[in-house]
């Protein structure tokens, strides 16, 4: 039987992170940490700046080394390289954007397709990139050099390069970064629409109303430890939470 914090519609266990700390010199950037994430599922993962939210995707994808602890990806062993992960069915979007600005739209989103067969059968990568476009409404600026995109759509570019590798695992850092509330909206129901294809979501934000709305869970981080895991009312009142985080967003 499914607990409480494992909603129903949740399936198989996709990323699995047990005792995971990483280390830079001196500084612990993360102890201990314990996460799950099921197929289907929207996690999110919180916390002040520096507590670790990137590490930890970094640590999923490779990029940097545990000190201790294990990374599963449906029961395997996380990739150790970044080649590694597309195989494995897992995307990410970077902090900020991360794109290529002397490339277009449609080059963009191809880089995310490369690695990945995917698709309809023969079907080549520009297909499957205008494909991710489309879904995400930028079909007609598959041309346009990206920069000359405004930033919203600069994140839904970003977004599409992800998920047109029809990821199992999506890990999004920061995606309602500098969007309004039209913007965060839209994004909002296209992490509810990749959810309920069966994928995994794990989502690190800042905005508060946003995670707390989209995700089934909430993971608070920090200084690297976890400080709260549950459904997202219990976490948004959860004193160690609000005197960690939520005390400092709602000052702002
Ligand atoms: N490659 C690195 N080398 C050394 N220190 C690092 C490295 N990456 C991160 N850190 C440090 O580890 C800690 C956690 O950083 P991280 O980027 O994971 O935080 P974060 O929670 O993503 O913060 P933010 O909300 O500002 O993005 C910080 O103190 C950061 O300075
Ligand atoms: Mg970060």
């Amino acid at each position: 039987m499914p607990g409480l914090e494992t909603p129903a519609h949740a399936g198989a266990m996709r990323l699995q992170v047990r005792g995971l700390t990483v280390r830079f010199g001196g500084l612990a950037a993360l102890t201990d940490v314990d996460l799950d994430v099921a197929d289907g599922q929207v996690v999110g993962l919180i916390g002040p700046n520096g507590a670790g939210k990137t590490t930890v995707f970094n640590a999923v994808c490779g990029l940097v080394r545990p000190a201790a602890g294990t990374i599963t990806v449906a029961g395997r062993p996380a990739a150790r390289s970044a080649s590694g992960l597309a195989p494995a069915g897992v995307a990410r979007t970077l902090q900020g954007l991360g794109l290529f600005p002397g490339l277009s739209v449609l080059e963009n989103v191809e880089v995310g397709a490369l690695a990945t067969p995917g698709g309809a059968p023969g079907s080549s990568t520009a297909d499957r990139a205008r494909r991710a476009l489309a879904d995400l409404d930028l079909a007609d600026r598959a041309a346009l050099p990206v920069g000359a995109l405004p930033y919203p759509e600069q994140k839904r570019v970003a977004l599409a390069r992800a998920l047109v590798a029809e990821p199992r695992l999506l890990l999004l850092d920061e995606p309602a970064g500098g969007l309004g509330a039209a913007d965060i909206a839209e994004l909002d129901a296209t992490v509810r629409r990749v959810a309920s294809r069966g994928c995994a979501v794990l989502l690190v934000e800042h905005h508060v109303d946003f995670v707390m709305g989209v995700c089934d869970r909430v993971v608070v981080l920090d200084f690297g430890r976890v400080i709260a895991d549950g459904l997202p009312d219990a976490v948004r009142r959860d004193p160690a939470v609000t005197a960690a985080y939520l005390g400092i967003e709602v000052t702002r």
